[in-house]
């Protein structure tokens, strides 16, 4: 009998790899004010966007980079944190990784933009060297564009870090 051949993926779609994530906000989350503490967001935020890189690239993957982070409205205790991660594009080992954070209130069943967030990670091998990763698929307009968007942002932060060196 002959042995299978692997299966070769030469893309993958971003529906894959979307990571939801539910957090009720308890007494140890909050500060003096009653509100999500801005840290254990942020902890919220990389884990969700680790998740959706690993869930896409299949390998362990490591924050590289955080854009800038916008708290517009607070959630409260006893209130709800829903975040949702997405792959916006992916490089050659690195991937950037959407986080949207709404707060919601169960009684009310009111829902309200908290955070947004871009992430970038890197997918790393065994030995803990950066590893390939296989392509977002640029099945419909908006990844193709999603792509391009990320692929531009991608050459101002190599940019900004290229100028800082200097
Ligand atoms: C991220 C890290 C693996 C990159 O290693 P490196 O030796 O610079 O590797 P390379 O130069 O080969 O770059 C690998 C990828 O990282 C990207 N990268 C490196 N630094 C980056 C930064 N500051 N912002 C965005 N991307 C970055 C490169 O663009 C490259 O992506 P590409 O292959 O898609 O083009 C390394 O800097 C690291 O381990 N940092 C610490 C990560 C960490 O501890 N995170 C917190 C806990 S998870």
């Amino acid at each position: 009998m002959q042995a299978e051949e692997p299966t070769v993926i030469s893309s993958k779609p971003q529906s894959e790899s979307i990571t939801d994530m539910t957090e009720y906000v308890l007494p140890q989350h909050a500060n003096a004010l009653g509100g999500v503490f801005g840290g254990q967001i942020m902890a919220w935020i990389d884990l969700c966007a680790a998740i959706c890189a690993q869930r896409h690239s299949g390998h362990m993957a490591v924050t590289a980079f955080v854009d800038d982070l916008k708290f517009e409205q607070p959630v409260k205790i006893g209130e709800v944190a829903r975040l949702r991660a997405r792959l916006l594009a992916t490089f050659r080992t690195s991937m950037e990784i959407e986080v949207v954070v709404e707060g919601e209130n169960l009684k009310t069943q009111r829902r309200w933009p908290c955070v947004r967030a871009r992430l970038v990670f890197v997918a790393i091998d065994d030995d803990a060297k950066p590893t390939a990763v296989i392509p977002l698929a640029l099945d419909s307009e908006e990844t193709r564009i999603s792509q391009a968007e990320g692929e531009a942002r991608r050459r101002a932060r190599l940019d900004r870090a290229e100028t800082t060196r200097t």
